[in-house]
């Protein structure tokens, strides 16, 4: 198993990328004048979608057949990201609506926001691996009966909370030693590893060619994927580098195993071979670093 940290612009190391890979988790800046240190946030729309048309393409070329994108977007831009995916020879599946269990924003003369979309498309027609994982979310106030055996996960996650400042604020947020997030856009371990575990198998490759903190590497590390992840800020680099080195108690995934326990396979799935008891930081070695910030690590 081994991960791969390149740092750089994605569409340029997405060229250099040999081998395949099963899966790509896409979360790129949204264009909405967001502070990045070496992105803008807020090119003209034309420029920003043919950036995007390109890494899709590039993502396209390296993926097994039968593999898997999920590109996450703001609602408003459905139409962009649908149309690009289609001309790039992605095929669509789903379009996933994440309620972010955040409080909707209000605005003014529409409904308030309160989700995010993922589209989610194939490589040719049909996916070669879909697990199809069971939760079992709490009933509403209104059922009679206990489920036996939970529910399929749908297109529509509304069990998965944003990471956010404040009041619900948890300990998976990395922080700066003034309290501040780190990264502002870091994304829930939880919903990437639904992805991870319905999209791929034990040894599989997961790529992020914007993966900002790495939370994409930490989920595939624990699960026993491989993953490539491209970052442009050489300060997210050493973020993940730490992240994963040394996992933290908040970064661990077994708090997630009992939501899933209704799952067919699930240990195999999950690529766990100690069922439910999974206390085990993962153990690493540093392998080889390829430029100082171009690393490749390597464990077990
Ligand atoms: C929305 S954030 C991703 C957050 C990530 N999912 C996480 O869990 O931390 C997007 C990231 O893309 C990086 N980025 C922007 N332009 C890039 C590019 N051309 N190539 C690689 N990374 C880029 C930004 O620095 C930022 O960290």
């Amino acid at each position: 198993m081994s991960y791969q940290i390149l740092c750089g612009d994605c569409t340029q190391k997405l060229q250099q990328i040999i081998q395949k890979v099963d899966l790509t988790f896409l979360d790129p800046p949204f264009n909405q004048q967001k502070d990045y240190a070496l992105h803008n946030d807020d090119m003209p729309e034309e420029q920003y979608w043919t950036m995007m048309k390109e890494v899709c393409r590039s993502v396209y070329n390296i993926t097994n057949d039968g593999g898997s994108i999920y590109f996450m977007q703001r609602e408003k831009k459905a139409e962009f990201v649908l149309q690009i995916l289609r001309e790039t020879g992605w095929e669509f599946q789903n379009l996933i609506i994440w309620k972010k269990r955040t409080s909707a924003v209000p605005v003014r003369g529409k409904y308030s926001k309160q989700y995010q979309i993922i589209v989610y498309a194939t490589k040719g027609g049909k996916a070669k691996t879909f697990n199809r994982l069971r939760i079992n979310p709490e009933l509403p106030a209104n059922y009679k009966f206990q489920r036996e055996n939970g529910i399929f996960v749908t297109d529509v996650w509304d069990d998965i909370r944003e990471l956010t400042s404040g009041y619900f604020a948890g300990n998976e947020a990395i922080r700066k030693e003034d309290g501040e997030r780190f990264h502002k856009q870091q994304a829930p371990l939880a919903l990437i590893l639904r992805i991870i575990l319905t999209s791929t198998n034990v040894g599989d490759t997961v790529l992020d060619p914007f993966c900002g903190t790495g939370t994409t590497s930490v989920v595939a590390l624990q699960t026993q994927r491989n993953s490539i992840a491209i970052e442009i800020d050489p300060k997210n680099i050493e973020c993940i580098q730490n992240r994963l080195t040394n996992i933290s108690n908040a970064d661990l995934l077994q708090k997630y195993y009992q939501e899933y326990i209704c799952t067919e396979s699930l240990s195999k799935i999950w690529g766990d071979d100690f069922g439910i008891e999974m206390p085990q930081k993962p153990n690493l070695e540093i392998g080889l670093f390829e430029e100082i910030l171009d690393v490749m690590t390597e464990y077990y």
